[in-house]
């Protein structure tokens, strides 16, 4: 850094400009300047959330703004919480392929903006740095809103589901975007796909469009889950080679997960923004999980097991490090063959600390290892997301029938968790609860990973009979709303 520095004021000099007077900004003896080093770095990986109207609580796309927080941000981007982005690489499990928009700063860029920092956080000479977009979908072709709000209240989780209409005639979806009206009590939303039928018809008559209605009295949750929307989480965006089929006459179902936590909260009314198209891909999307096993044989027994030999998904109270892990082999695939995994998800609850998922393949060959890690990371409430694989189509990993999956994930469920504190106070407890597998409560947890897929794309025409995530049993069987 310093011997580029002194390159530049030498240019400067042959220029004529007058070098031996510092200005008081940047004094001759700065090295590192916010325009000419820390700024271009900040706006490539912070100023997307950092900036008016961006997720995060201010904006660092001014010199005057990033200055006040510059030591904070040293702390942040040292520790790696800033960006945030939890998908670690270690010895035991680092996946093969590295991830799609990976927001990390290298070795070198956080070295800078500590030396940015260490020289006195100068200005430098100022150049404009343009700031980047919030991230958000582009190309929306559409957007669907209740039509009327829905105010969550009380002390008891609700699961809230809305039919929406897309009006399709037959399209391809490559994209979708969760835009929660009041981000306070939207835990998380799923949205699926209800293909034409008579039962759908019954559906659209008993609730109609745009009306919010309690999910237990649908009987099916939808035939395509689309998307699993958790805050904080990027859009859904594949490539146009790879899209969720919209059938002629389908209906989107918008369920969400309100967390009310004793609180009056200010009604809800929660879009979806749609990219769809006409154009047919070679590949379709859907959705899988795995995980969120009660019992043998794909729940293992761990050290914490009440009964030897009895695995139970049970984290004791006050245990600091407590882990489950579960077996899936595959055992069908509903007659598909190239199925293959486009991202991951992984899902626990508040007290979770690390997720890991991988794959063992029966038939293993030159591009698919016998052993391959799909997903390894600390776990952080606040900080879930869609990890996308960085590969072609063609090499992402596959799964075939005769594979396991195993996922194994931690918990830490002492009060020295920050998040057990949250967790108590929201269920209104003040000291740790042996904690079990469910979704209702606060202290409930859960253990998935939750993969997107991509399958070969039938011919056209598109039509109810297309094999879809509903058919793939061992699949779709596991997805825990
Ligand atoms: C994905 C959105 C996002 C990105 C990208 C992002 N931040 Fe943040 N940042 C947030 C949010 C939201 C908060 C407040 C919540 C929190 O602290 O977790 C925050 C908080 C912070 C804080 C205050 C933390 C504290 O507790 O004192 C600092 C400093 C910070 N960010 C710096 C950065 C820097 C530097 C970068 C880039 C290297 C960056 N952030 C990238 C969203 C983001």
């Amino acid at each position: 850094m310093r011997t580029r520095v002194a390159f530049v004021l030498t240019i400067a000099s042959a220029c004529g400009a007058d070098y031996t007077t510092p200005t008081p900004d940047a004094p001759a003896t700065a090295a590192v300047t916010w325009y000419q080093d820390a700024g271009p770095i900040v706006a490539k990986h912070c100023m997307s959330c950092h900036q008016t109207g961006g997720i995060a609580p201010f904006s660092l796309t001014t010199y005057d703004a990033a200055a006040e927080v510059a030591q904070q941000m040293v702390v942040q981007v040292q520790a790696k919480t800033m960006p945030p982005f939890n998908a670690s690489e270690q010895s035991d499990c680092t996946p093969r392929f590295g991830w799609k928009d990976d927001p990390r700063l290298s070795a070198q860029e956080i070295q800078t903006i500590a030396d940015w920092v260490s020289d006195g956080a100068h200005a430098g000479t100022k150049v404009d740095i343009p700031v980047p977009s919030t991230a958000g979908l582009t190309g929306i072709t559409q957007s669907l809103t209740p039509t009327v709000p829905w105010s969550a209240s009380g002390t008891r989780d609700q699961f809230i589901c809305t039919i929406l209409d897309p009006q399709s005639t037959g399209a391809w979806l490559t994209g979708l975007q969760v835009r929660p009206g009041n981000a306070k009590v939207v835990h998380h939303a799923v949205i699926t796909e209800v293909t034409p039928s008579a039962t759908t018809d019954a559906l659209v008559a008993a609730h109609g469009i745009g009306v919010p209605f309690d999910c237990s009295t649908m009987q099916q949750p939808g035939d395509i889950i689309v998307d699993i929307w958790t805050p904080g989480n990027t859009p859904l965006e594949t490539p146009s080679d790879l899209a969720v089929p919209v059938l002629a006459g389908s209906k989107f179902v918008l369920q969400i997960h309100y967390h009310p936590a004793g609180t009056y909260a200010d009604p809800d009314a929660t879009s979806l923004d749609l990219r769809m198209s006409t154009a047919w891909p070679r590949r379709m999307y859907t959705m899988a999980a795995f995980g969120n096993a009660v019992a043998a044989p794909q729940l293992l027994p761990d050290p914490d097991d009440r009964v030897a030999g009895v695995p139970e998904f049970r984290i004791p109270a006050n245990k600091a490090d407590h882990y489950e892990h579960m077996t899936f082999p595959i055992t069908t695939l509903g007659g598909l063959t190239d199925v293959r995994f486009y991202s991951v998800n992984p899902h626990q609850h508040l007290i979770g600390t690390h997720a890991q998922g991988v794959i063992t393949r029966a038939a293993p060959t030159v591009d698919q290892p016998a052993t391959e890690c799909l997903a390894n990371g600390p776990w952080n409430f606040d900080w879930q997301r869609t990890y996308v694989y960085d590969a072609p189509l063609d090499s992402l990993p596959s799964v075939a029938v005769g594979d396991t999956i195993d996922v194994t994930c931690h918990w830490n469920n002492t009060i020295s968790n920050p998040f057990e504190q949250r967790a108590l106070a929201d269920a209104s407890l003040v000291a740790p609860v042996d904690v079990g597998l469910g979704e209702g409560q606060s202290t409930d947890e859960m253990c998935l990973e939750i993969f997107g897929i991509s399958i070969p794309a039938p011919a056209a025409p598109l039509a109810r009979t297309t094999p879809i995530a509903s058919d793939l049993p061992d699949l779709s069987a596991l997805v825990r709303r």
